[in-house]
């Protein structure tokens, strides 16, 4: 041999040696012929000891290979290389994942005649693969069982992803119609732009916003929203929103202001209760004295006396003030109620027979719109009956004589209740007025028209029988006040 050859000879052997992955040179029966340094120092085996032997014998311990696929045949063939993965598990329990390539080298006449087989150890690889698969079906599973809505859209605002929550929220049925829908769809006009707007001046974040969707069934929902847009490698690719139904929170938050706003008024009558009873009481000795010495006076006047009128007007509006004391006492309910078990549409034909006037009706058509179910009450027949000609005089001094009052007797047996309605079609209550109607001597009336009493009265009366009196509806068409009273069943009867 010479030099030259010695040298080709000796730089490709260390181009071998010097391969970074474990080597092996084969024929192409499997026979091992070489390997290089590093699959000595990787598999901690000696040249000498594996040459000549087959390669599942090195690698498996076996006398015939066990791997159902075996790449040689395929290598042998089509004289190109191939790779397969191999995973296998070390004496110390150690699992490994192998990329095994083998590459044919081909003779003058272009017959394989050796294979050569690296070993790639891809075991970091694999488990960061298997890692990460984990890691995302984990968070699918969380995205999907969250019972938070989840919505993802690609950055034309077309849905990719509804979480069943989501799905629930909105009111589609499945993915398929999910997938058919854009971010226009889900918020009023405008909306979603305007989101869009908000989540880029946050760069990409929105933290909590209260807004509106719109679901399938084209009802508006008030949601809170927190979205984030997704970006990869700089540039955005989707956004995610989270949506928190508020329909509830907003409805407790209601209930709530109702019923805040229902005590204040309820302290309030009652502290303006408590004041028109001492000046109904200090008032009432007073007058009694101003009507007793009227009358004495009158009595010793003739008939031509020309003072006699101004005595006879004294004691005529010393009546209406003891009148308006009586007034006041039935609101502070001063006076006990004595009460009986009647069917209210009783009381509402006593009370609308009682109305003295009947002139006042002339232009007026009443209607009875009377439930003929059973709607016994236990209350002060002749006190509600009050409560209900003030209600009716109101009624047709808002339509000015003129228009239709409707009388809705009705009842709820689940709640236990039952309800008057008395519906005017007159002038309304502005809104501003309504916080004021219930107060006595608050009147729109002209001086010496009305006194303001006529529903602060009302209100206690309702009370003391353990009623409720408000407006249900007013407007420029008319009004509707509402009795509301408890149905009388004979376990309740001895409630009181
Ligand atoms: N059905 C109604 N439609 C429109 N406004 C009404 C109606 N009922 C009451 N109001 C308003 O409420 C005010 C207070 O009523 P309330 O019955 O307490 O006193 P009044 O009718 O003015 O006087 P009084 O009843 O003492 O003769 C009325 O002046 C009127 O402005
Ligand atoms: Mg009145």
């Amino acid at each position: 041999m010479n030099d030259k050859l010695l040298e080709e000879i000796d730089w490709r052997l260390r181009v071998f040696d010097s391969l970074s992955f474990p080597t092996l040179i084969l024929k192409p029966d499997k026979v091992i012929l070489t390997a290089n340094q590093v699959f000595l120092e990787k598999f901690g085996v000696e040249l000498e000891k594996i040459a000549g032997k087959k390669c599942h014998e090195v690698f498996y311990g076996t006398l015939s290979c066990p791997n159902k696929v075996c790449p040689f045949p395929k290598v042998l063939a089509e004289k190109s290389g191939t790779s397969v993965m191999r995973r296998h598990t070390t004496r110390t329990g150690k699992r490994l994942y192998e990329d095994r390539v083998f590459s044919p080298i081909l003779d003058e006449k272009g017959q394989v005649a050796y294979i050569m087989e690296s070993v790639r150890d891809v075991t970091r690889q694999k488990n960061l693969e298997l890692a990460l698969k984990e890691t995302e079906a984990f968070l699918e599973k969380v995205i999907l069982g969250s019972p938070i809505a989840i919505v993802a859209a690609d950055r034309y605002g077309h849905i990719l992803l509804m979480n069943p929550s989501a799905e629930e929220l909105f009111g589609y049925a499945n993915a398929f119609a999910v997938r058919q829908i854009t971010a226009d769809q889900i918020y009023p006009p405008g909306v979603a732009s305007s989101i869009m707007r908000q989540l880029k001046d946050g760069k990409g974040k929105l933290r909590s916003l209260k807004t509106t969707i719109i679901n399938a069934q084209s009802e508006a929902i008030p949601v809170e929203l927190t979205a984030s847009i997704i970006y990869e490698d700089n540039e955005e690719v989707a956004t995610v929103g989270i949506y928190t139904d508020l329909r509830e929170k907003l409805a407790v938050e209601n209930k709530l202001k109702e019923t805040r706003a229902q005590l204040a008024q309820s302290e309030k009558m009652a502290s303006l209760g408590q004041l028109a009873a001492g000046v109904a009481h200090e008032i009432n000795n007073p007058l009694t004295g101003i009507l007793f010495y009227a009358t004495l006076k009158l009595e010793t006047m003739t008939a031509e006396d020309p003072e006699r009128s101004d005595v006879e007007a004294v004691i005529e509006d010393v009546k209406r003030c003891k009148e308006i004391v009586q007034n006041l006492l039935a609101y502070s309910r001063q006076s006990s109620p004595m009460k009986d078990i009647i069917h209210i549409n009783a009381i509402v034909n006593q009370s609308l027979s009682l109305i003295r006037d009947p002139k006042m009706f002339r232009n007026v058509r009443i209607e009875r719109q009377f439930s003929d179910e059973m709607m016994l009450v236990h209350v002060d027949k002749n006190q509600i009956s009050q409560v209900i000609i003030n209600l009716v005089m109101n009624a047709i001094s808002a339509m000015d004589g003129t228009g239709v009052l409707t009388l809705h007797t009705y009842r709820d047996k689940e709640a236990g209740k039952a309800y008057l309605e008395v519906i005017d079609t007159g002038c309304g209550i502005a809104p501003e007025n309504l916080t004021k109607i219930f107060d006595p001597f608050y009147t729109t009336k002209a001086p010496g028209e009305g006194t303001g009493l006529g529903l602060s009265t009302a209100y206690g009366l309702v009370k003391e029988n353990k009623g409720n009196i408000s407006v249900k509806q007013t407007s420029g068409e008319g009004t509707t006040f509402l009795l509301e009273f408890e149905l009388y069943h004979a376990s309740n009867g001895s409630e009181e």
